[in-house]
C-alpha cells in the first residue's frame, strides 16, 4: 500500500469544496434508515462529516493522520453527534455490526481495498451499505483545461491514478457488496481565488507526482488564473462514486 501522508497537507485541505449535497443525501438514504449511524473513514478535516452530519446521521469519523484529525475536530466540536477516532480503514478499531454506512471520502484510493472492504463488511449492521466518493474538476472547462495543459508541460508523465478510477470492479471483486450503484452529480463550486489557490496547495496527488517541482507547479497555476480571473473563481464539478449494500442483507 502507498503511504499518504497528509500532514503537510492539512492546514490547507479545508478550502476544497464540500461534496454535491444530492450525492451526500443519495448515500445517506440509501439503506432506507433515517439518522443512520456512519463509521467515515479517512475523514481528514471533516469534509464529508460536516455533509453527513447535514443529514441527520451521527458520525465515527476515523482518521490516522494527527494533523487533518485535529483541524476535523476543530471543525466539528459544535457537533455532538460527531466521535473522532485514530484509525485505519483497515484496521478501524471500530465495533463489528455497529453502522449503517461507511463512507469513503476521497479516502478509499488511499487504502489497501480488499482490506478495507472487508473491515467495512465487518463493522457494518446487515442492510448497511459502503460508499466511496470524490470530487472531480470537470475538465472540459476551459479555464481547466489551460490548467491541465500547464500540468501535464511541468510533469509529464502526470495521471490522476485511481482517484478517477472506476471502483464498481473492485468493489464486486470483493464479494462483499452488492450491487454496485455509480453517483455523478455535478455542482458548480463559487470560491475566493485565494483559497482556490490555498486547495492546490493541498491537492496530494500532484504533490507526490510533482516531487520537487510541486511549489513551482503551483505557482504556475497561480499566474495562470490570476492572469484570466480576479477575485472569485467558478469550478464545475462532479462528485463522483460508488455504493453497494453488504451481501447477505438483500
Ligand atoms: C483526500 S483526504 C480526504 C479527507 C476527507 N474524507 C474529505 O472528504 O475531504 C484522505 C484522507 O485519508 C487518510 N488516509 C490515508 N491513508 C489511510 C488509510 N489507510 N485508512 C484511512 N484513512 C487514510 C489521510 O490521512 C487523509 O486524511
Amino acid at each position: 500500500m502507498t503511504t499518504w501522508d497528509y500532514t503537510q497537507l492539512a492546514p490547507t485541505y479545508s478550502h476544497r469544496p464540500p461534496y454535491a449535497a444530492r450525492a451526500v443525501e443519495r448515500i445517506v438514504t440509501a439503506g432506507g434508515r433515517s439518522q443512520p449511524r456512519v463509521a467515515d473513514i479517512g475523514a481528514g478535516t471533516g469534509h464529508l462529516t460536516l455533509g453527513l452530519v447535514q443529514y441527520g446521521c451521527s458520525v465515527d469519523a476515523v482518521e490516522p493522520n494527527d494533523a487533518m484529525r485535529s483541524i476535523g475536530q476543530e471543525r466539528t466540536a459544535d457537533q455532538p453527534s460527531v466521535h473522532w477516532r485514530t484509525g485505519t480503514a483497515e484496521s478501524t478499531g471500530l465495533p463489528q455490526g455497529a453502522y449503517d454506512l461507511v463512507t469513503f471520502g476521497s479516502s478509499f484510493n488511499t487504502t489497501d481495498t480488499t482490506r478495507a472492504l472487508a473491515e467495512a463488511s465487518r463493522i457494518l449492521t446487515d442492510g448497511g451499505w459502503m460508499a466511496c466518493i470524490w470530487n472531480h474538476r470537470q475538465l472540459d472547462d476551459p479555464l481547466q483545461m489551460s490548467i491541465e495543459q500547464l500540468i501535464q508541460e511541468r510533469v509529464p508523465d502526470y495521471s490522476y491514478g485511481s482517484r478517477r478510477a472506476d471502483q464498481a470492479p473492485v468493489i464486486e471483486a470483493s464479494g462483499l457488496f452488492s450491487p454496485v450503484t455509480k453517483i455523478e452529480e455535478a455542482f458548480v463550486h463559487d470560491m475566493p481565488l485565494d483559497d482556490w489557490i490555498a486547495a492546490w496547495r493541498s491537492h496530494a496527488t500532484l504533490q507526490r507526482q510533482a516531487g520537487a517541482l510541486f511549489d513551482s507547479v503551483v505557482n504556475d497555476i497561480e499566474a495562470l488564473v490570476r492572469s484570466k480571473i480576479d477575485d472569485t473563481i467558478r469550478i464545475p464539478y462532479t462528485t463522483v462514486g460508488w455504493m453497494a449494500p453488504r451481501r447477505g442483507a438483500l
